[in-house]
């Protein structure tokens, strides 16, 4: 067979996978662990125009789980990404997507990865954008690591609904507080393969023992210094096109689209596989 090699999309995030094609993608025995180790090198892997069904979807997701060390259970099940409610009931939700986030960031464990395919696009706009948290960690002065490792940051559900929301009712807030409890993180994530990155998006909403609005202008700080034009990849989406993302060290999102395109994506998530510490 042919060597798969990865090329990469920009200085900092991103790298296209070639010599990979709907049948490879589960008969390549080799090609789960090669795809690991590259993720984690790159942060992004885009697989252009593959075309893979929901089935093969699942079942590779289970091939990364299993190749992660996960132990073998049920492949998991695809998820909806659409403003269609008729298509998933939870669309509302799915508008704090247009800001920059990690997945479950207000989970003990957020997912170790998310594998999102394309099935029906949006005429304009609804490209997904991605930009490295270790990279972000890496820019940091030595002496912002040492302050910076120091301090821990409520993440909440209601902060990000509410940028996406700014004129939601208390009910709404009361409601979304309830509906997913806030979580405290470390700022800096001290990963198990000895790198670190910032953990930041917008469930981020303050830090804890610091001054309110002190805490809140140093995370809007540092992601707008993560998210400089200049680090982030664009994916501009094909149909077919399978896009990978380390969910543990990458901030994600999409650009606006109208909601009555239809854009309909399709999601599975790796399991996660080290809590934020
Ligand atoms: C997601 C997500 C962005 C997009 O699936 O978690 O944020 O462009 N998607 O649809
Ligand atoms: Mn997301």
């Amino acid at each position: 067979m042919s060597e798969v090699t990865a090329k990469k999309l920009s200085e900092t995030v991103g790298a296209e996978v070639l010599g990979v094609d709907q049948d490879r993608i589960l008969s390549d025995e080799a090609l789960p662990a090669w795809c690991l180790k590259t993720l984690e090198e790159n942060g992004v892997l885009v697989f252009r125009e593959l075309n893979i069904d929901d089935e093969t979807q699942r079942a590779f997701s289970q091939k990364l789980n299993e190749a992660d060390g996960a132990p073998s259970g049920e492949a998991p099940p695809i998820y909806r990404i659409t403003l269609d409610p008729n298509l998933n009931a939870s669309a509302e939700y799915l508008k704090g997507a247009f800001l920059w986030h990690i997945d479950g960031a207000t989970d003990d464990v957020p997912s170790k990865a998310t594998l999102l395919s394309a099935h029906v696009l949006s005429a304009t706009g609804g490209e997904t954008e991605f930009a490295s948290c270790y990279a972000a960690y890496d820019d940091l002065s030595d002496e912002e690591k040492e302050r910076y490792g120091q301090l821990r940051v409520i993440h909440s559900f209601e902060h990000a609904q509410l940028l996406a929301k700014p004129d939601a009712t208390d009910e709404e807030r009361a409601f979304w507080r309830q509906r997913t409890p806030e979580k405290a993180h470390p700022l800096v994530w001290h990963h198990h393969t000895g790198r670190c990155s910032l953990v930041l998006g917008a469930t981020a909403s303050h830090v804890e023992g610091m001054d309110r609005e002190e805490g809140e202008a140093l995370l809007v700080e540092l992601l707008e210094r993560s998210t400089r034009p200049e680090r982030v990849y664009v994916h501009e989406w094909s149909m077919g096109d399978l896009v990978i993302w380390d969910n543990r060290g990458v901030l994600h999102r999409a650009a606006p689209y109208d909601p009555a395109s239809g854009r309909d994506m399709h999601r599975t998530s790796l399991i996660g596989d080290e809590p934020i510490q």
